[in-house]
């Protein structure tokens, strides 16, 4: 991954370092690093001209922003209502067994991050996960299996 404080300027680059594409620049930032370290908000505040408790307010406020290291693939297992009632905490249970991640961490290479979420708005396929956006319908260990070593 490039230097994360040199993808930040060139980001703030692109929109000319206004102020008023904070919000932008952040979700920007939070795709290419996957996550905002302290470093890096710093260099926005330096070069949009803004407090830290500024920027600290928009990265805390979007539950989109992080501020701890979140994995290249993101894992997600609904445990709304439908959902639990079919079994979501026996799927995020196998989730965690083949990621080796408990729900709300990161593996320590940076590989896989484990959410849980409430209704991904397809409740008659639950209980459903999502990686990387996919959505998938109870899968089995073994389905578990095959996504995760597809995953590089
Ligand atoms: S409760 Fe899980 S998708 Fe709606």
């Amino acid at each position: 991954m490039a230097d994360p404080i040199a993808t930040t300027d060139q980001i703030i680059d692109r929109y000319g370092a206004k102020k008023e594409a904070l919000v932008q620049i952040l979700l920007d930032v939070q795709k290419e690093v996957r996550w905002l370290p302290r470093d890096v908000l710093k260099r926005v505040t330096e070069r949009l001209g803004v407090t830290l408790n500024q920027v600290y307010h928009v990265a805390t406020f979007y539950k989109h922003f992080s501020l701890v290291p979140q994995g290249r693939h993101q894992m997600s297992v609904c445990l709304g209502t439908a959902c639990h009632v079919r079994g979501a905490k026996q799927l995020l249970g196998r989730v965690s067994n083949v990621v080796k991640v408990a729900a709300g961490e990161t593996s320590k290479d940076e590989k896989f991050s484990l959410h849980t979420v409430n209704c991904v708005g397809c409740c008659a396929l639950g209980p459903v996960m999502t990686v990387d956006g996919e959505y998938l319908s109870n899968p089995t260990t073994e389905e578990l299996e095959k996504v995760v070593a597809a995953c590089d």
